[in-house]
């Protein structure tokens, strides 16, 4: 007899007991062992179902291997500096950061660990001397830098809506068409709510809060930096709940409960969800890149270009493609 399908185990779970949250669900469509959308090849890239900044070009792996550096440094230049990439993907970041072969990587102090869930993602990581590739950090006895580009942003989140007079979870149940969102108990109002129009929509991000104290837990010395899609709650009020987007292929999915494992689910973070935690520095992604260099990484780019643009070889493409990429990362 053929296994049943994720949507068929999701429904006969729902039909035996009753809606399920919304973070159950989404981490099944994510992450399910058998259909899961990161199980069954899912993942960012030009190839792949959506870009992320790793994956715009090296411009960024050159960015992160000044901050590397920067951190190195300012820790003493230690022997052994250990970086943990958490959600790495396929190891673009790490091909991207090792080519840019920073002062701590020559220095032979860099140890890069890829952490990565998908067990298809982790088969396409690269080897080197400073590289290694985990399922999860439990074997770690180190790590100076937790370091995660659009993690937390893609684990599994909670949707609370304001009734007339509270805030109550929604849930996952089924309808005459699928699956659809339904009410459930009523729940504490979310960070950074002063008020809020009734039928207001919020994602709570449990998951993600949880994984950013276990790292806080397990290395309380080392450095957290996430680069997530993120903004204010009252910034999130306004967008009535264009603050979840599905993709796959690069195309959206405007019903992302349709078809669970078959997309990719990601919401903008709220901010003072994290902060709530007690997360010191929120700031955007330009200035984290202008601190570490990317002006003058461009600048280079732009001096190569102009030296080498008659020529047209790969040298004088690359110092082109420098300045596209640095277009989309600072937007
Ligand atoms: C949006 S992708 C980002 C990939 C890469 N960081 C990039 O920027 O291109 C999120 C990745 O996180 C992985 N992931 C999700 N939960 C994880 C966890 N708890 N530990 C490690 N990886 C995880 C997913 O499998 C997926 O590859």
């Amino acid at each position: 007899m053929a296994a049943a399908s994720l949507a068929d185990r999701l429904r006969a779970r729902i039909a035996a007991d009753g809606p399920i949250a919304v973070s159950d669900f989404v981490d099944a469509a994510l992450y399910d062992e058998a259909e899961g959308f990161y199980a069954t090849g899912g993942q960012a890239g030009r190839r792949g179902d959506f870009i992320t900044a790793p994956e715009v070009g090296p411009l960024f792996g050159a960015v992160v291997s000044n901050a590397v550096d920067a951190w190195w440094r300012e820790a003493g230049e230690p022997d052994r500096f250990v970086v943990a990439e958490h959600g790495a993907g396929p190891g673009t970041l790490a091909r991207t950061v090792t080519a840019a072969a920073g002062a701590c990587l020559r220095a032979d102090a860099l140890e890069w660990v890829m952490v990565e869930r998908s067990d298809s993602q982790r088969l396409q990581h690269p080897e080197g001397d400073h590289l290694r590739s985990v399922v999860d950090d439990h074997s770690l006895d180190r790590v100076d830098v937790v370091f995660a580009n659009e993690l937390l942003d893609n684990l599994a989140f909670d949707i609370v809506q304001r009734g007339d007079s509270s805030w109550f979870e929604l849930r996952v149940g089924t309808d005459d068409t699928g699956f659809a969102l339904v009410g459930g108990s009523p729940t504490a109002t979310p960070a950074g709510v002063d008020d809020a129009p009734t039928g207001s929509v919020l994602p709570v991000i449990g998951p993600a809060t949880d994984w950013v104290s276990e790292r806080r837990r397990r290395f309380p010395k080392a450095l957290l930096i996430v680069l997530d899609y993120a903004a204010a709650t009252s910034a999130l009020l306004e967008r009535e709940g264009e603050w979840l987007r599905a993709y796959r292929g690069h195309d959206r999915v405007v019903d992302w409960l349709a078809d669970p494992g078959r997309c990719d689910i990601t919401i903008d973070v709220p901010t003072e969800q994290l902060a709530a935690i007690g997360s010191p520095i929120i700031e955007t992604q330009a200035t984290f890149l202008r601190r570490y260099g990317i002006d003058a990484l461009v600048e280079e780019g732009r001096h190569a270009w102009e030296a080498s643009a008659h020529v047209g070889d790969l040298v004088a493409l690359r110092a082109r493609s420098r300045l596209t990429e640095a277009g989309a990362l600072l937007d």
